[in-house]
């Protein structure tokens, strides 16, 4: 369904309506401003990044490429408006009684997603970044340092999700917020949403990047808004998935109004 015939997000959706208003809360913080200011920082930079390409087509072992960082922070890491989302979904998790926050982010690029995620976490919080290139690794762990100072636990497994995932999922580790970013192909994604099922708390939270990227990821998206156990919130450029706590067959997807997309 096209975006504009979607129902509004309404008084019902109780867990939409805390990532609504952490969403307009989040943006006047100071995190948020010196994302910002980093983000800039980034995009002007020339320096030359060689990562390894997991993507359709590439080697098991990913395909080694160069990249500018510049480049890199304007075309693969999220930007303020999905950034906003992605705050205000970690900060609408919280709750009074749970211990420490848990995240997990599938793809962590240059860590923008992750400082991010962690801005609108407390203090504490565990976050754990898959990432499949060791050198966008280092730079995700470098970025989130800030982070781990300000006394997060953070940890990021290098190496292809095809790998690092069976690992996290052996571990048995559970996770409130869950942000999958790491590939663009409808089926990849829908593979990954299936392989997190034992990852996640009862009141989970998962964005799902880049849904309107193609025809291939819009009808994964639509997919997974169909399944029973979820409620949807369309974003725009993201969706968010949380658990269905009406009886019956899922509802359709509800939106946010045009100015909040992401
Ligand atoms: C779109 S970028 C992530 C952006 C980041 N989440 C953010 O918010 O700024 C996708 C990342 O996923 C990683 N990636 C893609 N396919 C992967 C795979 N199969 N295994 C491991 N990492 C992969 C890429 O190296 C890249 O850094």
């Amino acid at each position: 369904m096209g975006w504009s015939r979607q129902r509004k997000i309404s008084t019902q959706s109780l867990v939409f309506l805390q990532c609504l208003d952490a969403w307009k809360d989040v943006s006047k913080s100071h995190d948020f401003k010196r994302i910002e200011r980093e983000e800039r920082r980034l995009k002007r930079m020339d320096e030359v990044v060689e990562w390894r390409d997991f993507g359709a087509g590439c080697p098991p072992e990913g395909k080694s490429r160069k990249s500018s960082v510049s480049s890199m922070a304007r075309a693969a890491s999220s930007d303020r408006r999905k950034g906003q989302w992605l705050m205000a979904a970690a900060r609408a998790a919280q709750q009074a009684d749970r211990p420490p926050l848990r995240m997990l982010e599938l793809g962590t690029c240059l860590g923008s997603g992750g400082d991010y995620l962690l801005s609108g976490a407390p203090k504490g919080t565990f976050y754990m970044g898959l990432e499949g290139s060791a050198s966008l690794a280092d730079w995700t762990q470098r970025r989130l340092q800030w982070h781990v100072d300000a006394g997060s636990d953070v940890h990021i497994q290098t190496g292809p999700f095809e790998r690092t995932l069976p690992a996290l999922i052996a571990s048995k580790t559970t996770f409130d917020v869950v942000f999958l970013d790491g590939c663009h192909e409808g089926q990849v994604l829908l593979g990954q949403w299936r392989e997190i099922q034992p990852l996640l708390s009862p009141d989970f939270i998962v964005v799902v990047d880049d849904i309107r990227w193609s025809k291939d990821m819009h009808a994964a998206w639509l997919e997974l808004c169909s399944e029973p156990q979820v409620a949807a919130l369309d974003v725009f450029r993201m969706g968010i998935l949380i658990p269905n706590r009406k009886s019956g067959p899922s509802s359709e997807a509800v939106r946010v109004a045009w100015h909040q997309r992401a």
